[in-house]
């Protein structure tokens, strides 16, 4: 069993002030990626253990853990097949309560990632709904239907999925013909829960709890935007002719914030609430995952006291490098949620989007072109990994600048550009072989990481070999090892050291409490805001500004951090850079 958690040893917050998580850094581990203790090639558990010293300098507040329940691993763990227990592959749940237990010896919580909107098809539940007969309450806990046209071989209706295809597959029923079609927003191997089943609720509150009393410290929460459906599952209205294939899902109004599911999302807080209460030193949070793209009042629909605590402010992640798509994601968010007394939630980086380094130095980086979702059909190979560096490392310095809590993606403090040139023959994501390879999808960022320069050991990440039995699920390419973190260790110009220095100084300067005000004008390549006594800008043009010195209590300053090793000099500001300025 886990150790119970007692007002004694819980990560408590000091009384009077703001939770924990309203302007924590949480780090997500991919956990398949992050490090292999077993030698199998695949990351595990104990791996993060090994590593959680790395977590602790970083100066991390909390660890996301991507989903690590059993799984076939076809959508690598957003197939759930039992909420209830770990993946053997990752370990069991006494190493899961080890990992809780180290974790916040260390002052660090540990989230979790709960799927809700769908399950694995190896999942008893719907084992059990392919086994039973049409109309059987086994059914019922998912959208099974009828096929349209006289033989039933038609979907029973057109909506698209958000891998590529139809929504729905058709079974094959027990015995032998042609069966009903069931519905799947994803991939075939993801059937979606029918929520409107009081079973499904009752089986996450289960599951919420059960992980609770393990000493988890909240849930980031899969692709809320798609639970619920319009009853009698309509056609969606057809889409614009231009529509992109891996958007067409997004139009769909019958699915796509649909508004039903926010009863269940209250009914989560209240839980989480009674919970607490019960509970006394346990302060939880859960942060959804909801694109919401220029959309700051369906954000708050989420985020709000009776539903998540937290949802990803993610138009700052898609946008452009450019001021005025930067302001444009920040400014309307910042003012709506502020308004409202919502936390913000920002990250640039996660393991559905292609990696700050790579997005920040493409040909088509500063392009209104580049705005959206198109990192996935991305293969061009004009990438300039030192200008994408250098904007990756002011993009962090502007992000972990910004009120409310901020959310990184392993590798990013390595500064790890996304590998586009990995062969199809050891593509994995769902998304590459429902498209029939038109979207390469996301396995350039989720490559394994390095740990050290050694390519005998895949770069520190796993015991065994980088070849045959054991080689890293994903290959890694032969320079990772030059980005490994014994690589950076000691080196004060590296990414490691900057995002190091981002996190320490967060703490110590900037107050939690201070709002976001806007300097216009400074320069048409400047965006300039201040936090308190705190100015932060960022020069996204390649040359120099000079930063007059119109800006109040500018005379005097002194840089506090800069994007750039060496910087110091606050009343310049070289290209492609963000720095942090003390004001007088
Ligand atoms: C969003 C997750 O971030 C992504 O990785 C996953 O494939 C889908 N939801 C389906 O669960």
């Amino acid at each position: 069993m886990s150790t119970p958690i007692s007002p004694s040893n819980a990560v408590t917050s000091p009384a009077a002030r703001a939770p924990w998580w309203r302007d924590a850094v949480v780090y997500q581990v991919y956990v398949r990626s992050f490090a292999d203790a077993d030698g199998d090639g695949v990351g595990d558990l104990a791996g993060i253990i090994d590593h959680l010293d790395h977590l602790e300098a970083l100066g991390v507040d909390a660890v996301w853990l991507t989903p690590c329940y059993p799984s076939p691993q076809l959508d690598h763990g957003y197939d759930v097949a039992d909420y209830f227990d770990i993946e053997p592959a990752y370990g069991d749940l006494g190493t899961f309560d080890r990992l809780v237990a180290e974790a916040r010896s260390r002052s660090i919580r540990v989230l979790m990632d709960v799927v809700p909107n769908h399950c694995s098809s190896q999942h008893g539940w719907f084992q059990a709904a392919l086994a039973a007969a049409p109309g059987s309450p086994e059914r019922a806990r998912f959208y099974f239907r009828d096929g349209r046209g006289p033989r039933g071989d038609l979907p029973p209706n057109n909506w698209r999925s958000v891998f590529g295809g139809s929504t729905w597959t058709r079974i094959t029923e027990p015995d032998g013909t042609p069966g009903q079609w069931y519905l799947h927003t994803f991939s075939p191997w993801q059937p979606d829960f029918d929520w409107s089943n009081p079973d499904v609720a009752a089986m996450f509150d289960s599951m919420l709890t059960f992980w609770f009393d393990r000493g988890v410290e909240g849930f980031r929460v899969d692709a809320v935007a798609v639970v619920g459906k319009a009853p009698g599952l309509p056609d969606a209205p057809p889409v614009a002719e231009n529509t992109a294939e891996n958007d067409a899902w997004s139009h769909n109004p019958y699915t796509v914030f649909w508004p039903d599911a926010h009863a269940h999302w209250r009914s989560w807080r209240r839980l989480v609430e009674r919970y607490e209460d019960e509970h006394p030193g346990r302060e939880l949070v859960t942060v959804s995952e909801a694109y919401t793209p220029d959309r700051p009042d369906l954000l708050l629909q989420y985020v709000n006291p009776d539903e998540f605590h937290q949802s990803f402010c993610f138009d700052l992640m898609l946008a452009p490098w450019r001021v005025d798509t930067l302001r444009a994601t920040i400014e309307p968010v910042y003012d709506a949620l502020t308004a409202a007394g919502a936390p913000l939630t920002w990250t640039i980086n996660n393991h559905d989007t292609q990696r700050s380094v790579t997005r920040y130095g493409r040909a088509d980086a500063t392009e209104l072109s580049s705005w959206t979702k198109n990192n996935l059909v991305y293969t061009g190979t004009e990438v300039d990994a030192v200008l994408g560096t250098l904007r990756a490392r002011a993009a962090i310095t502007l992000a972990a600048a910004l009120p409310g809590s901020l959310y990184l993606y392993q590798g990013e403090e390595l500064g790890l550009p996304e590998v586009l040139d990995l062969p199809d023959s050891v593509r994995q994501d769902p998304i590459f072989f429902r498209t029939d390879g038109r979207e390469i999808g996301r396995d350039g960022c989720r490559v394994p990481l390095p740990w050290s320069a050694d390519p005998l050991t895949s770069f520190g990440f796993s015991a065994t070999r980088a070849s045959g039995p054991g080689a890293p699920w994903l290959p890694q390419p032969s320079d990772w090892g030059t980005y490994s973190a014994d690589a950076q260790q000691d080196d004060p110009a590296s990414v490691l050291h900057l995002y190091r220095r981002l996190l320490s100084a967060r703490r110590a300067v900037l107050d939690p409490d201070a709002g976001l005000d806007w300097w216009d004008a400074l320069h048409p390549d400047v965006l300039a805001l201040r936090r308190g006594g705190v100015a932060v800008v960022l020069n996204v043009g390649e040359h120099r500004v000079a930063l007059h010195d119109a800006l109040p209590g500018y005379d005097g300053a002194a840089v506090l951090v800069a994007s750039v090793v060496g910087h110091d000099d606050p009343a310049h500001l070289p290209g492609n850079t963000c720095c942090w300025i003390q004001l007088r």
